[in-house]
């Protein structure tokens, strides 16, 4: 009861609580189950997904950021004086950093999250530490189309930047819808440069993804703690387990939850039947080739300009230009 009229409350306040209601109970009444990857990210998920890539099996982060520093500067010549840097999903804007400095004098930085909260505090600092910048946040959706602020409509040309391979975490076709509306925003004669995760040997995907500490495994389960909160849901959280390995067929990371019995949890009034080893999936991260995401890119009118890796070819980051 508490809770129902809590979850009525809180849909009442935002938008986003009724359309994680009706994503979840649409993936949990199907089969196989699921629920979208971006309900990961309430305040304790943010958390946990920091943690993640602090872990010395989650290499990613770290060879993004390697890649940023060796190659910063090659990667800044893309970037033309009088430009604007937009930046997709910018949250800490911490890997923008290494960007800025390298790059020359920029028209204006404009990252852009859903969470404005996060990007108006950080741009306090980023205004301190880069006196010399407009940085000028943008509150959206990336997926969905928005509007720059005018000084980066106005620049010279705009660089789209889409690091920490979240392009990994879309469907092939949401990546390709995604860069459609990338190309929109950014309009004629753009750049956009993209971090995405490379495929290698199934040892390495399956530890980054099965952490010795057991932080991913919090990551996976903490989205059922986030339903039982603000869904109303009874999920009994020792009866699920963490399940993530790489499927080699699609080139991706899987992260399901699996039922460790026969059992019925209610989520926002309804009841919904587990069968014991059945699962949710949870998250897909997709691993390319400098050729798969080229082609990918390709097919959407983004030409390839050029593409850095770190020493151990782990993680990659590839520039595109639009409709040449
Ligand atoms: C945010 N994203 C790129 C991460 C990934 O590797 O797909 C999310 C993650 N899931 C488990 N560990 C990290």
């Amino acid at each position: 009861m508490v809770a129902a009229v809590a979850r009525r409350h809180v849909s009442l306040q935002s938008p986003h609580v009724s359309e994680f209601e009706a994503d979840v109970l649409e993936g949990l009444r199907a089969t196989p189950k699921h629920v979208p990857a971006k309900y990961f990210y309430d305040a304790a998920g943010s958390q946990l997904f920091e943690r993640i890539t602090e872990l010395p099996e989650y290499y990613p982060t770290r060879c993004e950021i390697s890649i940023l520093r060796s190659h910063g500067a090659d990667i800044a010549k893309l970037i033309p004086p009088g430009a604007a840097l937009v930046e997709f999903g910018s949250g800490s804007s911490k890997k923008a950093r290494i960007l800025l400095s390298a790059a020359p004098k920029l028209a204006a930085y404009v990252p852009v999250d859903i969470c404005g909260e996060m990007i108006e505090q950080e741009a306090v600092e980023l205004r301190t530490d880069f006196p010399d910048l407009k940085v000028l946040p943008v509150t959206a959706d990336i997926c969905k189309p928005f509007e720059l602020p005018e000084e980066a409509r106005d620049a010279a040309v705009r660089i789209g930047f889409f690091p920490g391979s979240t392009i990994g975490n879309f469907e092939p076709h949401e990546a390709s819808a995604f860069l459609r509306n990338a190309a929109n925003i950014l309009g004629r004669g753009s750049t956009i440069i993209i971090g995405a995760d490379l495929i290698k040997s199934a040892d390495v995907l399956n530890a980054a993804y099965n952490d010795a500490e057991g932080i991913t495994a919090q990551f996976n389960l903490n989205l059922l703690t986030r339903i039982n909160r603000e869904l109303g849901g009874t999920f009994q959280l020792q009866t699920f387990e963490h399940h993530a390995f790489y499927n080699r067929e699609r080139h991706r990371v899987e992260m399901h939850l699996a039922s460790l019995k026969r059992q019925k949890v209610k989520v926002a009034g309804e009841t919904i039947e587990f069968r014991t080893g059945e699962t949710i999936q949870t998250e897909n991260s997709y691993k390319y080739s400098v050729e798969s995401l080229s082609a990918l890119a390709r097919g959407v009118g983004w030409f390839p300009l050029g593409a850095w890796t770190d020493t151990s070819k782990f993680f990659s980051i590839q520039a595109f230009k639009l409709g040449m």
